[in-house]
């Protein structure tokens, strides 16, 4: 049966024995649980969907149905990754859903920050409910709640994402699934690293729900969306090849909406300036800035400006939280 609460004398799990014995024990509980009806899950990619999925391959394969929706908000090569690990390695059944445009051209205009967060929330449950309704046979709605998601909603701090956000008539045609329910995050990416899920979907740093979205203020365009992804990408990289992936706990770039003059080949520039800014924190209530090495500096800034179209400065934020949040929207 899946349990509901986290018993106070269950183990932490931390070792690839514990992780593997939770694996055996929830495959047969999906199994009991599931029969041979069919699973909805949407798989953003992210740890908690991604070894939700895995559990539910091992447990009852294309039973599974998995709807990657790409919001045109996600960072370079995730929807590839997505695809790769779970329809070419493990062959899952999954619908991939390319929502770039109708994302983008919903948010076209839109400069509120709370008003960009509702509409990308909105069409990702609309869009999700669309694949739902098209499909025959389907009785469960798998998720990836975690115990913090648990205890939060209780502690009323914030509602936790379960089936409340669908509207009824999908609500309601569903039981739920949610095999890692009971675990802490460090304890589902154990779970997911047994399951042989890549580190770099096992260790992924947070990233938030409106996605790349929030690291483009004010009114999105496409131009200025690509270079806060292609930005990105050049951090990370560059942050893995130095050791830091993994040790940071977050690290993005903003690319703000004005532009300052610049040079390139002898000719005037006037374009974004693109912001980087690495954290550390345990609660995310209080954070502290990551300082960067100085030849680190250096060569984002010289690879930044010359790889990144619309980008002619680099700065650094090294504001803690408070005052600052750690995301710009
Ligand atoms: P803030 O900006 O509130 O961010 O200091 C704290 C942490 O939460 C993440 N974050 C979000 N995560 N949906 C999410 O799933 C969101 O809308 C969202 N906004 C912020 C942020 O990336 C940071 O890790």
């Amino acid at each position: 049966m899946q349990l509901l609460v986290r018993p106070d004398d269950m183990p932490r799990i931390n070792t690839p024995e514990l992780a593997q014995a939770f694996i055996e024990e929830q495959i047969t509980t999906i199994k009991e649980q599931v029969g041979d009806k069919k699973v909805l899950l949407a798989l953003s990619g992210g740890v908690d969907s991604s070894v939700v999925a895995a559990l539910l391959i091992k447990a009852v394969g294309k039973q599974l149905v998995c709807v990657h929706v790409n919001h045109g908000l996600l960072r370079k090569g995730e929807p590839e990754q997505v695809i790769e690990v779970f329809r070419n390695q493990m062959d899952a059944n999954l619908i991939y859903v390319d929502a770039v445009d109708r994302f983008l051209d919903k948010l076209v205009g839109v400069s509120d920050p709370e008003q960009k967060r509702h509409i990308i929330g909105e069409e990702f449950i609309d869009v999700f409910a669309e694949e739902a309704r098209k499909l025959d046979g389907v009785e469960f709605l798998a998720q990836g709640t975690i115990w913090p998601d648990i205890l939060e909603s209780e502690a009323g701090i914030k509602a936790h994402h379960n089936a409340g956000g669908l509207p009824d008539d999908i609500a309601s045609r569903f039981e739920l699934v949610e095999p890692v329910r009971i675990l802490y995050k460090d304890e589902v990416r154990c779970v997911g690293k047994e399951l042989g899920l890549p580190d770099s979907m096992v260790y992924r740093q947070p990233f938030p729900g409106p996605g790349l979205g929030v690291r483009c203020p004010g009114a999105i365009t496409r131009d200025r969306l690509e270079a806060v992804r292609e930005s990105d990408a050049i951090l990370r990289e560059e942050f893995a090849k130095n050791g830091l992936e993994g040790k940071v706990w977050q690290y993005f770039t903003v690319v703000p909406d004005f532009k300052s003059t610049g040079i390139k080949d002898g000719k005037r520039t006037f374009a974004w300036p693109c912001i980087i800014r690495a954290i550390n924190t345990i609660d995310v209530v209080e954070v502290t800035v990551e300082h960067l090495p100085d030849e680190l500096i250096d060569h984002l800034v010289y690879r930044i400006t010359k790889e990144v179209a619309g980008i002619n400065r680099v700065l650094i934020d090294y504001t803690p939280k408070p005052p600052a949040t750690v995301e710009y929207e």
